[in-house]
């Protein structure tokens, strides 16, 4: 059903009854930081911004709303690269940004969890989980903005996913506000709980179709009491993905993380930073950044890594390797894989694939992908890089140097990413491993998903949302 808009006075109003004047925004200077996403791409508007500060304000906003069939978009730290959390431009929308539901509510040592607000930033999570000797091990470029509730409204990845899993592995309970205003509430940290269907997972990777997150009991780790990084040249995808089998065998449980790195990205994002030193003398096509953590102390997980390195030069997987000598380097190695995501972002005309297979198709399809697109576009840079380790990499040829970006992007943007992503799925892959679907990706869906899922996918959101009315328009494509 179309949603009816209201006039902003009356809205605006409603609004303000519920979380106060000094909690909404209205007018384009005001709203300019909530309709448009962070990379400048997406840029809508809204009858009015609300922040409310807690889960019973969010459920009046919704209340209103769903009587005025009026439109809600959930917003958190807004680091969404598919347009996820901005409004379409018919300011119809009533936006609501979770930034002052940023309590962590309880650290439970015992039980191994922490209970929080959706709008608690991944980074002062982490934080609070440190702070009592454990680690909440979720790891994103965006970790000082993003928030708790988009990473779980996403199924958020980042780098660690190989040893300690996405979003979905990292989450005990959630509470959710229904589109009517209802609360739904699984906050009661169990790790065991068969009593019927697991609800929880209905809001998490739904992008804010479902419901407004508001908060979750997080499950932690414990603190690892060493770390080694290396970053590696190594022959090529596939000797990456041997070595990648080498490091598992020889460490166990350590390896936690394994980021391929192709020459383009790694001489983008030095030229980005500036004053950062490539840590390999010698220019490789790839490069893998290897990280170890571990419970034991630092000179034996040391002495794994060098053991690692060793099979792998003795195998002939790898050409040179960079050990860091300190927390220093580690922070370094760590920063130039880091950025570039912001340097593609600086440099403009990046066409982001993110795409996912089985880790034992992942060097055929690097190998197969960057033919094709370099057969169609000679001078691509190919800025390949990302989660080797879980089979996942950001695939994203970059404008040639003498191109402008946008020309660049109305020229191959489409028949690039539909090779891709093609090719992706051929080898029983996903055209969006971990960024989501937001607007970018939704009516990509046809060509991906079957029509059973397609199906039960607009047949879960109508049970949960009948009008159409939270976040419309992302997700799902037309049913
Ligand atoms: C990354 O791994 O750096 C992020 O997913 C961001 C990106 O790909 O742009
Ligand atoms: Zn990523």
């Amino acid at each position: 059903m179309q949603a009816v808009p209201k006039t902003q006075e009356s809205t605006l109003r409603a609004m303000e009854a519920i979380v106060g004047a000094n909690a909404c925004r209205t007018g384009e200077a005001d709203t300019q930081a909530y309709v448009t996403d962070y990379r400048g791409i997406y840029r809508g508007q809204a009858q009015v911004v609300v922040l409310p500060s807690s889960t019973e304000q969010v459920s009046q906003v919704l209340q209103w709303c769903h009587a005025n069939r009026v439109p809600v978009v959930p917003q958190g730290g807004n680091t969404s690269l598919m347009g996820g959390a901005v409004p379409d431009d018919s300011g119809t929308a009533v936006v609501v940004n979770l930034s002052r539901m940023n309590r962590v509510l309880e650290v439970d040592t015992i039980n191994d969890t922490m209970t929080v607000q959706a709008g608690v930033t991944l980074s002062a999570a982490r934080g609070a989980a440190e702070a009592e000797g454990r680690l909440f091990p979720l790891r994103i470029g965006s970790e000082g903005s993003c928030q708790i509730g988009g990473n779980l409204s996403t199924n958020a990845g980042g780098t660690a996913v190989l040893r300690y899993g996405n979003m979905r592995d990292l989450v005990l309970g959630i509470e959710a506000v229904l589109p009517d205003g209802r609360i739904f509430s699984s906050l009661r940290g169990l790790r065991k709980d068969n009593t019927g269907y697991d609800l929880k997972q209905l809001f998490i990777g739904a992008e804010g179709t479902l419901g407004i997150i508001t908060g979750a009991v997080l499950k932690l780790m414990p603190q690892p009491r060493s770390t080694a990084v290396a970053l590696v040249a190594v022959k090529g995808p596939a000797a990456a993905v041997a070595l990648l089998g080498e490091a598992k065998r020889l460490s166990g449980q350590a390896v936690s993380a394994f980021e391929l790195i192709s020459r383009p990205a790694l001489e983008l994002v030095l030229e980005y930073l500036g004053n950062v030193a490539a840590p390999l003398q010698d220019r490789h096509d790839w490069m893998v950044l290897v990280e170890l953590t571990s419970g034991t102390d630092a000179e034996s997980l040391n002495a794994t890594l060098m053991e690692i390195l060793e099979s792998g030069f003795g195998q002939g997987l790898v050409l040179d390797a960079a050990v860091a000598a300190s927390l220093s380097d580690v922070q370094t190695f760590w920063r130039i894989r880091e950025e570039i995501s912001d340097a593609q972002t600086r440099t403009g005309g990046s066409i982001k694939c993110d795409v996912s297979v089985p880790l034992s198709r992942i060097a055929a399809f690097v190998e197969e992908a960057s033919a094709g697109v370099l057969a169609l576009v000679p001078d691509a840079r190919m800025v390949i890089y990302g989660h080797m380790g879980d089979g996942n990499v950001h695939f994203n040829p970059l404008r040639p140097r003498d191109q402008a970006a946008k020309d660049f992007l109305a020229q191959w943007y489409e028949p690039v990413s539909t090779l891709v992503d093609g090719l992706a799925y051929a080898g029983n892959g996903s055209v969006s491993a971990e960024h989501g679907i937001g607007v970018a990706k939704r009516d990509d869906l046809v060509r991906y998903k079957s029509q059973v899922e397609l199906e039960l996918m607009w047949q879960v959101k109508r049970a949960l949302d009948p009008m159409n009315l939270l976040n419309p328009g992302k997700v799902l494509p037309a049913p």
